[in-house]
């Protein structure tokens, strides 16, 4: 029997199979999770068939920077389940300009834009998901390490990674009143759709590997076998912590 045998997930963030959403939302349907889906319109296609291949029943178009969009989600979710035990918000963005060069030269609206998108969705989603959250649900978030040290062109994805962390800790004491958790993953660099808006990602990722005290770079299987354990009850005290899948690199100095 899978560790989240009769959990009720929703997966926020898969946008195709290269997604760390679709690697967390493989590992959940393999531990026993009934895994629902939700995507932005731009990836409806391929969330389609990636819905399909998990036997995914709610698969919802969602645009997280709408607050009237979320309100609708969670009611059509609590028609369908009644309560959500498991939420995953692995979603974020910043546009391609911010995402090079001097940090100094982000626009002001690049800036919100990117701490709306990758930080507040992940509080509007737990505000409004509260309401029918299970008495031991549990969320976890997605972030990396340009939010402790400066990666060379990670710029405002960096300062909205360090807002995110502590996002998660202040959630923490918020939904721990309750008994729910909440952690981050601080995943290693994979190459996704997103990752290849960051300039040089592709150097970062061949650069990096030596540096890796396990030698070899993560995927998005790691994440979602991560994902799993911190979801499930085998966690049950560990809440508002970011753990790394990075194959140690975060402890390492030169
Ligand atoms: N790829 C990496 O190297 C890496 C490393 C550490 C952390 N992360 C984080 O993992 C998460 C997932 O990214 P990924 O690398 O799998 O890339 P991805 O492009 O596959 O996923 C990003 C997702 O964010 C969604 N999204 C963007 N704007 C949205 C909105 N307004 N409403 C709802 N969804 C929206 C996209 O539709 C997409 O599904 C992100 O938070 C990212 O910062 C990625």
């Amino acid at each position: 029997m899978g560790i989240l045998e009769g959990k009720k997930a929703l997966v926020f963030g898969v946008a195709s199979n290269l997604s760390i959403a679709y690697g967390i939302a493989k590992q959940l349907k393999a531990e026993g999770a009934d895994v629902a889906l939700s995507y932005v319109a731009a990836h409806e296609k391929r969330v389609m068939s990636i819905a399909e291949e998990l036997g995914s029943t709610f698969v919802e178009e969602c645009d997280l920077a709408d607050d009237n969009a979320i309100d609708e989600l969670v009611n059509k979710y609590e028609a369908k389940y009644g309560k959500i035990d498991i939420i995953v918000h692995s979603v974020a963005f910043a546009t391609r300009e911010a995402l090079s060069g001097r940090f100094l030269e982000v626009t002001r609206d690049d800036f919100l834009l990117s701490m709306n998108v990758s930080v507040y969705t992940l509080i509007a989603v737990v505000k409004k998901f509260e309401r029918i959250m299970s008495e031991d649900a549990s969320v976890i978030t997605l972030t990396y390490y340009g939010s402790e040290k400066v990666v060379p062109n990670y710029n405002v994805m960096g300062v909205a990674k360090a807002a995110l962390e502590a996002t998660v800790r202040y959630l923490a004491v918020d939904l721990g009143k309750d008994g729910r958790r909440i952690n981050a993953i601080s995943a290693g660099p994979i190459r996704t759709l997103s990752a290849a808006g960051i300039a040089g990602f592709k150097s970062m990722l061949n650069n990096n590997e030596p540096r890796i005290p396990l030698g070899r770079n993560v995927d998005i299987d790691d994440c979602g076998s991560m994902a799993a354990f911190l979801l499930s009850s085998k966690a049950k005290n560990v809440t508002g912590s970011v753990i790394y899948v990075d194959g140690g690199f975060n402890i390492t100095a030169m």
